[in-house]
């Protein structure tokens, strides 16, 4: 039997209160000034302020860069590598969703190896440890505080660059819900989706393995019971502690076992239309799942019995398109758009399914498509009712 190497944060806290810990953190490193790198959103809502609140409480030093936005470009890491060398930082505080955590992630590699944004496409193209990052979450779905993945849009091409480095793991994780407590309902729904879509790509990954497995499961299983809830009620602090578990242990889960065919698709539609990913893959998954069934079904089955599907009276078929259809029923409860609502357009499909060839999580799925194949799977998407 082939070993395993799992790869995780060094530190991670989870839980209310939270916050409270980072300066303990940040002083357990050899480092003098952090970079806090976020968006104007999280600025404008006072969420960048309750960290902040925090260090100087504590005297810790920090310089600001609040310019992320959504599918972050090699422009905006450059802007922000341009801050934290010009403000002789030498560690970053990441605070946000995907997008403030991948730019992190990218000038914590450029710290450290120098070069350019795009020199890091693909596959452990680093030589050497980022500088450290405390990766503060504030979305329950991206999982992206746990990975060694991060996503950066190349405005040039109009592609998402994926890169996949251990070198980029965050030095601590920071799961706070009461960040998380001011998430508009459409957001606390696509990133739950995307921490859904995480547990299940893990789950039936071509490289799954039963660390991940457990972990997606268990991750399954509260996203049932506590997205709904979040979604609806965003003060719910039981749902939203629950989901911060939930969208944590879905992360553990595909950082290790890799994703697939959906993430791979999503980031086309990402990239092209600077959509939302959570929305994406909502969009995207439960095609992609029929597309898959003939391997997963199995697996299927028992990710519906992890979602409370009483799955023990019927076949493996049934159960596998109860799973697929309790998906797209959720994600209308809880409105997610549809994709023919989108800026989507289906002249770009040979474009986007081409590019998804080549996404670096389409290895990971359990059956290796033909263009032709991701090309009706879009289809299939766009015409869904
Ligand atoms: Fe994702």
């Amino acid at each position: 039997m082939a070993y395993q190497e799992i790869y995780q944060p060094l530190h991670t806290v989870i839980g209310s209160g939270s916050l409270a810990e980072i300066p303990g953190l940040a002083k357990r490193i050899d480092c003098k000034k952090a970079l806090v790198v976020t968006d104007e959103g999280l600025k404008k809502i006072g969420t960048l302020k309750m960290v902040t609140d925090v260090l100087d409480k504590e005297g810790v030093p920090y310089e600001t860069y609040a310019e992320v936005r959504p599918n972050p470009t090699c422009a905006m890491v450059r802007a922000a590598y341009k801050k934290f060398t010009e403000g002789g930082c030498d560690y970053l505080i990441a605070l946000g969703g995907g997008s403030a955590m991948d730019c992190s992630k990218a000038v914590s590699i450029m710290a450290t190896n120098g070069g350019d944004v795009k020199d890091y496409e693909g596959v452990n193209k680093s030589k050497v440890k980022g500088a450290p990052m405390i990766a503060i979450n504030t979305t329950a779905g991206t999982g992206s505080e746990v990975t060694l993945f991060y996503i950066i849009t190349d405005e040039e091409r109009k592609v998402k660059m994926a890169m996949v480095d251990p070198h980029c793991l965050a030095y601590a994780a920071v799961d706070d819900p009461e960040v998380m407590a001011g998430m508009p309902p459409s957001l606390t729904a696509a990133t739950g989706m995307d921490a859904l879509t995480h547990a299940i790509e893990a789950y039936t990954a071509n490289g799954h393995y039963p660390f991940c497995d457990g972990l997606a499961l268990e991750a399954i299983k509260l996203i049932a019971r506590f997205l709904e809830r979040a979604v609806v009620n965003g003060r719910d602090m039981i749902a939203r502690e629950n989901m911060c578990w939930a969208q944590y242990m879905a992360g553990v889960a595909f950082s290790n076992a890799g994703l697939g065919m959906v993430h791979a698709m999503a980031h086309q539609l990402g990239g092209f239309y600077n959509m939302p990913h959570g929305q994406c893959n909502a969009m995207l998954l439960p095609h992609v799942m029929e597309y898959n069934k003939s391997i997963n079904k199995k697996r299927y089955a028992d990710v519906g019995k992890a979602l409370g599907i009483p799955i023990d009276a019927m076949t493996i078929d049934q159960a596998a398109d109860a799973t697929i259809k309790w998906i797209v029923d959720i994600s209308k409860r809880i409105n997610i758009p549809a994709l023919k609502d989108s800026k989507f357009d289906p002249k770009d499909v040979p474009t986007l399914a081409a590019n998804a060839m080549h996404d670096a999580c389409m290895a990971a799925n359990a059956i290796q498509p033909a263009v032709e194949d991701v090309e009706a799977t879009f289809m299939a998407a766009y015409n869904a009712e």
